[in-house]
């Protein structure tokens, strides 16, 4: 699927470039031209780096950074 239509940009080279270091939608402009003419594919590139950190472990951590409480009853 193409993402940037003004660079013909698809998912898979843009996942490419993510597995190969990019880690913002500027790295993704510098690399790919992606985001860097009318813009429309900015926030599509910003969730496939953001889908790209959770696969990664990226979410799990920042989970686990977040303890879980367990709610006791109260006794009437
Ligand atoms: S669609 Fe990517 S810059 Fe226009």
């Amino acid at each position: 699927m193409i993402v940037c239509v003004c660079h013909g940009v698809s998912d898979r080279t843009i996942k490419a470039a993510i597995k190969n270091g990019a880690a913002s939608v500027e790295d993704l402009g510098a690399s790919l031209g992606v985001g860097t003419c009318c813009g429309c594919c900015r926030e599509t590139a910003a969730d496939m780096l953001a889908e790209a950190a959770c696969t990664g472990g990226g979410c799990s951590s920042i989970l686990n950074a977040f303890p879980v409480f367990t709610l006791t009853p109260v006794a009437a």
